[in-house]
């Protein structure tokens, strides 16, 4: 049945702004992207919103909700009581350009950073060849639709523009771990990992993984195991004593 919301919207640009409120009518079974939308209608035709797909698969429309990091178009409407107050605010960690749209290039610069998939010289596209276990294990990461969610939701940056320097975040360092699960890859980003992309700045929280609208397994998948290789790597005895010996 058809109820009249009360909305709390984040309008403003690079100058500042401040929470307007609405009342829009929602429809049964529509989603936070659904009233956003009425409201450029009816009553906002210049409210900034980002989306493109509205199935959950582009991640564009990432915002928060109720101060959670939320998908607009995944966020259905009935998991709010119709007294309640909806607010929407655009993500906190990255900069307004204006109302709900954020500047993400923080996210693309990160991903310039990693170096691409190095297969072995002497293997040809089409020579490749992999255990369907290790087909299994990157899947997962390839699930991500850059929504970066994850990204916002990380502490180490959420609160720190500091950090942002010398972090890559969540999404990237998974991306990296990927890399280094891979069996055909041979370029070696552990060192990278640790100094460049803030490896050690993760003190495995999880918050990214909670908020990952595609329930990848972030920390225990992806960041832990990249801990383990980097802690393998600088603690192996014999490396060390190789580093110590050779790197004058
Ligand atoms: Fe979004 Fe999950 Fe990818 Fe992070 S890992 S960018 S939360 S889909
Ligand atoms: Fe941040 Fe996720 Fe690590 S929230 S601290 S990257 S486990
Ligand atoms: Fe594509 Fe929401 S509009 S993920």
């Amino acid at each position: 049945m058809a109820y009249d919301a009360h909305f709390r919207v984040w309008r403003g640009d690079t100058d500042g702004g401040a929470l307007q409120d609405y009342t829009v009518t929602v429809n049964e079974g529509e989603v936070v992207l659904d009233i956003i939308h009425r409201l450029q209608a009816t009553q906002a035709p210049d409210l900034a919103v980002r989306w493109n797909c509205k199935a959950g698969k582009c991640g564009s429309c990432s915002a928060e909700v109720n101060g959670r990091p939320r998908l607009l178009c995944m966020t259905r409407m009935s998991t709010f009581t119709p007294d309640e107050i909806v607010t929407v605010t655009p993500m906190r960690t990255f900069p307004i350009m204006r109302d709900l749209v954020t500047d993400v290039s923080f996210n693309y610069r990160k991903a310039r950073e990693i170096p691409s998939f190095t297969p072995p010289d002497d293997l040809k596209p089409g020579e490749y060849r992999m255990q369907q276990v290790d087909v299994e294990r990157s899947q997962e990461f390839r699930k991500c639709i850059e929504c970066f969610l994850c990204q916002n939701t990380c502490h180490v940056v959420r609160d720190h523009e500091e950090n942002k320097e010398a972090f890559a975040g969540p999404r990237y360092l998974m991306r990296v771990a990927e890399l280094e699960m891979h069996p055909l890859d041979v370029a070696d980003r552990r060192d990278l990992a640790q100094d460049e992309l803030g490896m050690g700045l993760c003190n495995i929280t999880k918050c990214c993984t909670e908020v990952c609208p595609e329930h990848i397994k972030i920390t225990d998948n992806a960041l832990i195991p990249l801990k383990e290789r980097v802690a393998d790597k600088k603690y192996d005895p014999i490396v060390w004593l190789g580093n110590k010996l050779f790197r004058r």
